[in-house]
């Protein structure tokens, strides 16, 4: 049986696929004793409902979300919602392909381009020097172009750190020229690397995922220890920028209460973190207008992140 991707399930189909397990829930039958198991089934493409009428207890005790399982079930309709009535639900422990369950941002091959572009637009020799080093190695290059920026909210797809690391270098090369006094090169090295550490922050399977390094470290504190290694490797990199370098890492957040140990204590680092909010903003409003669910309205529902509801019109 072929695999149907979650938003092409319709009712009356049997359903045999390997799915994100994104949430589950044991829940009492409302009028007789025991239980069943609701979860939420994701893919690329969406997210499913669907019930375990049978066996809950046991399934939901070996069974947790972010696993990865192959699923047979019906599709019904409940409540004119599409749902799965699931015989049996298995975890899947092999290798995975995330790019099954995690959507690409869109316009990556663009942002290479640019990323590209960017970097050899840099003219300050140990910079060059520097970027050299750490996107010549292959692994950790591709790992950076795949990488999400986050877990939910912004740029949360697979791609996303590349897209939002190559939209405020853009930016910031735009406004360096606006503003002679600020450092051009040092502020669009300071773009790209921002985030680095997320390289190290989430792990991509079912689901966007933060790594132990993640919740331990936070992107922050892993990105200014990975730079610092790198910035080690080349010989006679200038003190002063490389003091600079890792400023503009820690304080790049601009407040004590959302994560740097720093804020900006430089032109470069207080415009660059402006423009690592200014980019988040454009994502999280553009992402809230093109989800709503009701097109006709120019209103969205409620929108956590913005925490606030936003006119599209
Ligand atoms: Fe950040
Ligand atoms: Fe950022």
């Amino acid at each position: 049986m072929p695999e149907i991707p979650v938003n092409q399930i319709r009712p009356g189909l049997n359903v045999r696929g390997t799915f994100a397990l994104k949430a589950k829930k044991l829940l009492s039958f409302r009028e007789a004793p025991g239980c069943f198991l609701a979860v939420t089934l994701g893919d690329r493409t969406g997210e499913v409902e669907g019930r375990l009428w049978e066996g809950a207890e046991e399934a939901g005790a070996r069974l947790k979300a972010g696993d990865i399982v192959t699923v047979e079930a019906l599709a019904v309709e409940y409540n004119r919602l599409v749902q799965l009535r699931i015989d049996s639900i298995v975890k899947e422990n092999g290798q995975i392909d995330p790019a099954r369950f995690i959507p690409f941002a869109k316009g990556l091959d663009k942002a290479k381009e640019k990323f590209h572009q960017l970097i050899n637009s840099l003219t300050d020799p140990p910079l060059k020097s520097l970027f050299s080093l750490l996107f010549s190695e292959q692994n950790f290059y591709e790992s950076f172009c795949l990488a999400p920026a986050a877990k939910q909210y912004h740029h949360a797809l697979m791609g996303g750190l590349l897209l939002h690391s190559v939209s405020v270098a853009a930016a910031a090369d735009g406004i360096a020229g606006n503003y002679p006094q600020a450092n051009r090169d040092l502020l669009v090295a300071g773009a790209i690397l921002h985030d680095i550490g997320k390289v190290q922050e989430y792990c991509c399977r079912g689901a966007v995922e933060q790594t132990d390094e993640g919740r331990l470290l936070g992107h922050i504190v892993s990105g200014a220890l990975f730079l610092e290694r790198y910035i080690e490797k080349v010989p006679g990199f200038p003190g002063e920028l490389r003091l600079k370098l890792l400023h503009i890492l820690i304080s790049h957040h601009g407040r004590y209460e959302w994560q740097s140990p720093k804020r900006p204590k430089f032109l470069e680092a207080a415009l660059l973190h402006q423009l690592d909010m200014l980019d988040t903003q454009v994502d999280m409003f553009s992402r809230a207008a093109a989800s709503r669910e009701d097109k006709d309205s120019p209103w969205t529902g409620w929108v956590k992140g913005l925490d606030r509801y936003i006119y599209c019109k």
